[in-house]
């Protein structure tokens, strides 16, 4: 129950993570130096491993960040019988807002899920600008799940999780987090390193804004950029942090004649006494409204719509309704649903293969200077307007299609957003510039051939050039997959683990 609970919960969220403060110092270096096959292209590290390590618990593996990429594999890691270090800038937080499916956007208000970025959908100088969109991390309950697992088999200690921990620097690579709700830049974070060995792999899961942004702080990305912020570049990696995309969601609100009953009373606040429906939950047993998800009817249709006379293309556009008030993930939606819910149809068309193609880059050296984070939706020259043009007419056929409903269309009081005064082609167009969003953010260290000169993983995960350290998360896709990501992150950190495992397996023949 509290997994598929957490799996419907979390398709909203990222595979995100707040990495607060430092960490650990040395551990690629550490990990080169043991490791059993070096590169002998790669320069060698041997002679910079610094002193003292020998005291410092060992791991065969660490793992950064325990989101949806990150928490599966290492997982498997350990209940293959690995030691595993994992990493997470959060903590396992369990509250009412964590743990009541309806309580989705509460959580992403939550100051302890917040990852607090400031994302911009537009490049500088586009006539739109928009950047009011923001991201909590993921929402991973697994931590307390696997702890569980490895004490049963009375082998404790090989899952070994460092919470509220974030890396921060690996010695010649550089350095990690940013953040978000931190209390102003740390200048001495020297003083708060610490160290840690790895016998064999470090791997990166810490989303598809921070993946990036440890590589390059630790001198793998682009080095031209790297040197504008005096990183020493190591790797030249041009691909990392590039390739940033997102699906483009659009919502249509309408507003009901009357309140749905099942909101009745219910005031999404965290004390019984002020909410009755959370009353009734907790007294039935999540008996209510407040057990279900967001997601409600679904439909989908090609991109050129009904009349085309082409072959048909796989389903493009995906709209989803539900009654609830939801703009997008929009800085003050979590109060706008709780108040405007009990009376509201939320429709959004959502497309799943847009053609922007965004980056995420350093603005400093330090690990908790900000990321400069742009989508550029809409910026294609062939097929940026065009996406426009396809969610356009998704908004067109929900129209339609509520007020035909003879289901729908006579509880409707009226079209909320845009209006029905929002008609022309050009109005409609406009809308959608000024309210696009998009929760699906990825593919940032992207997987591709040897003769892909922006790939920045191979087909094992492995980033290009490095030895013993894979990025195994949302920013390991070259392409946004499906209509919503979360099981497609499951899926790679489940593949990730069948591929280290029989890799750790055959080195040890
Ligand atoms: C839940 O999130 C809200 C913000 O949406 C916050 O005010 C509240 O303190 C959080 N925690 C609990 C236990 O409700
Ligand atoms: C989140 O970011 C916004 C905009 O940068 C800032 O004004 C706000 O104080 C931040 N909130 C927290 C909790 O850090
Ligand atoms: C690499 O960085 C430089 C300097 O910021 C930039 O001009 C160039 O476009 C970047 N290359 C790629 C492939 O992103
Ligand atoms: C509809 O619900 C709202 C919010 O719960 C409430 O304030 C209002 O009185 C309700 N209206 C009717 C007609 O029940
Ligand atoms: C939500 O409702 C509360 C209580 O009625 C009110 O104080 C608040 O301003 C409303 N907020 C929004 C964003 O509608």
């Amino acid at each position: 129950m509290t997994r598929l609970r957490l799996k419907l919960f979390s398709f909203l969220s990222l595979s995100l993570l707040t990495l607060q403060l430092v960490s650990l110092d040395s551990l690629l270096v550490s990990a080169r130096v043991a490791s059993t096959n070096p590169n002998p292209n790669l320069p060698q590290c041997s002679d910079i491993r610094p002193q003292g390590l020998q005291d410092r618990p060992q791991y065969d593996y660490v793992v950064v960040g325990s989101g949806a990429g990150g928490g599966p594999l290492a997982s498997r890691l350990a209940e293959e019988g690995f030691s595993v270090l994992v990493f997470d800038a959060g903590h396992d937080v369990n509250n009412l807002n964590t743990t009541i499916p309806l309580y989705f956007a509460r959580a992403s208000d939550d100051p302890q899920l917040d990852l607090n970025y400031t994302v911009s959908e537009y490049p500088e100088g586009f006539r739109f600008q928009k950047n009011d969109a923001w991201y909590p991390r993921a929402l991973e309950d697994s931590i307390s799940d696997l702890e569980g697992t490895s004490s049963e088999e009375g082998r404790e200690g090989r899952l070994v999780f460092a919470l509220d921990t974030v890396w921060r620097r690996i010695r010649i690579w550089g350095a990690l987090p940013v953040a978000s709700n931190f209390d102003g830049k740390e200048e001495s974070l020297e003083d708060r390193v610490e160290r840690v060995l790895v016998r064999k792999e470090v791997i990166v899961s810490a989303g598809v804004f921070q993946s990036p942004q440890l590589l390059m702080l630790s001198g793998i990305g682009n080095s031209s950029h790297l040197e504008e912020h005096a990183i020493e570049p190591v790797v030249h990696l041009p691909g990392v942090g590039n390739n940033l995309q997102d699906h483009d969601e659009i919502a249509m609100i309408f507003q009901t004649k009357g309140n749905f009953s099942f909101f009745n009373g219910c005031t999404f606040l965290s004390d019984p006494e002020e909410d009755p429906c959370l009353e009734y939950w907790k007294e039935s047993g999540g008996k209510n409204v407040y057990s279900f998800s967001a997601l409600d009817v679904i439909t989908s249709t090609s991109p050129r719509g009904e009349d085309s006379s082409e072959a048909p293309s796989p389903p493009d556009i995906l709209s989803y309704f539900g009654p609830f008030y939801f703009p997008g993930f929009v800085r003050g939606y979590p109060q706008l649903l709780a108040n405007k819910s009990h009376n509201s149809i939320t429709a959004i068309a959502l497309k799943a293969h847009p053609s922007s193609l965004g980056t995420v880059r350093l603005s400093g050296s330090h690990p908790q200077d900000i990321l400069q984070i742009h989508k550029n939706r809409f910026q294609d020259a062939d097929r940026g307007y065009q996406d426009v043009v396809d969610l356009r007419e998704a908004l067109k056929r929900i129209r339609k299609l509520i007020r035909g409903s003879v289901l729908i269309g006579p509880y409707v009081e009226k079209e909320i957003a845009p209006g029905e005064d929002v008609e022309s082609d050009e109005e409609i167009e406009e809308y959608i510039y000024r309210n696009v969003f998009g929760h699906h953010a990825c593919c940032t260290n992207a997987i591709g051939p040897d003769d892909d000169d922006n790939a920045v993983l191979d087909g094992n995960f492995k980033v290009r050039g490095v030895n013993n350290l894979r990025v195994v998360d949302a920013s390991s896709w070259p392409n946004v997959p499906g209509f919503f990501i979360t099981t497609p992150i499951y899926m790679i950190s489940e593949k990730a683990a069948d591929v280290i495992i029989d890799e750790a397996r055959r080195s040890q023949l």
